[in-house]
């Protein structure tokens, strides 16, 4: 079953999961799983910053790597209102501007490049609904050099295979959420997708101070002992069994709006991983 999103943004509001528009879409993947405004919309220790949704933020700042995640919104001086969807689309999936740059870490290319056409075409249709702010900000500084490209050029990505909660899960985590993004070790500064996927140990500073994503693969470093409901709570409220609350970066403010289906689909993969250690820090 698709997810069900509440806002009546046509004519008339239907109450039926199939009849979900490819905004509808958009906003609910914004609103919970893709969760770009997580790096894109000034963050607050209370969520998001009102009113000021995707209109960018500094997201790192270490030595020779300070990287700003730009204004999104389509204000056409400080935003994205004079892109094309499909030029739009090639950012999203290719990591190229329009004038053929190439943008930097740590928006999540190595995985977004497998975001299916719909979902690429309903974040763009999204995009372009959210209110234009203007907000300047300035470029990123890269103390590297960037590569000509992340990947030969996306064409088509078709739906993935929603009837297999495994299947399901795995576009969601690996591609939509860029979960493992995060939640897998750095090898010479990009996550090690190949060898410790989701084996997490990855360090990421920021004003929280120092977070260390978990091992979020079956191993018993990792969520053996987690029931799905433990799983389910971490995720969405960022709450761990012991009733510990849990640090940022993670995206909670939006993984509450996850829908039942799609948590369910989530569980079933990441209980499918191939387990594997933590890293030795
Ligand atoms: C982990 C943080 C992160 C996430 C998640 C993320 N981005 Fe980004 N994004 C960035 C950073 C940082 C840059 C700028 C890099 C640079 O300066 O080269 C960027 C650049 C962009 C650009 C280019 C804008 C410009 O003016 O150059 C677009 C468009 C964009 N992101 C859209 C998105 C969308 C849509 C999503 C969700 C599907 C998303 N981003 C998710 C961090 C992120
Ligand atoms: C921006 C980085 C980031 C992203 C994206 C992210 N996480 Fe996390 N995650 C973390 C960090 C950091 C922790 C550890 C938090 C702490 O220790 O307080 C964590 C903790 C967890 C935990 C708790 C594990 C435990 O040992 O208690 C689970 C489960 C989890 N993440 C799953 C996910 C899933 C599923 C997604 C995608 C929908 C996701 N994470 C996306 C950074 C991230």
């Amino acid at each position: 079953m698709k997810p069900f999103f509440a806002a009546c943004v046509l004519v008339v509001c239907t109450h039926s999961a199939q009849a979900e528009t490819l905004l509808e879409r958009g906003r609910y993947l914004m609103e919970s799983v893709v969760a770009c405004g997580n790096c894109h919309t000034p963050q607050t220790p209370q969520g998001p910053k009102p009113g000021m949704e995707l209109a960018g933020q500094p997201v790192m700042d270490e030595p020779g790597f300070k990287a700003f995640a730009p204004n999104i919104t389509p204000d056409k001086e400080t935003g994205i209102g004079t892109w094309s969807d499909e030029q739009i689309i090639v950012a999203i999936r290719e990591g190229k501007r329009p004038d053929g740059s190439i943008i930097g870490p740590p928006m999540p290319f190595e995985v977004y490049r497998y975001m299916s056409d719909r979902d690429a075409a309903a974040i763009t249709a999204y995009l372009r609904t959210v209110p234009p702010v203007k907000n300047k900000i300035p470029a990123s500084v890269y103390g590297f050099p960037l590569p000509p490209a992340w990947g030969p050029p996306v064409k088509k990505v078709a739906e993935p295979d929603t009837s297999d909660p495994i299947k399901h899960g795995e576009y969601l985590v690996n591609a939509l959420g860029h979960c493992t993004a995060c939640h897998s070790p750095l090898v010479k500064g990009a996550p090690d997708l190949e060898h410790q996927l989701g084996a997490g140990g990855q360090k990421i500073p920021g004003p929280w101070g120092m977070a260390v994503s978990a091992n979020i693969t079956p191993h018993k470093d990792g969520l053996a002992g987690y029931s799905d409901e433990d799983i389910a709570n971490a995720i969405a409220k960022g709450v761990r069994p012991d009733g510990a609350r849990m640090s940022p970066p993670m995206a909670y403010w939006y993984y509450k709006n996850i829908s039942a289906s799609d948590m369910k689909a989530i569980i079933a993969y990441l209980r499918a991983m191939p387990p594997k250690p933590s890293p030795k820090s």
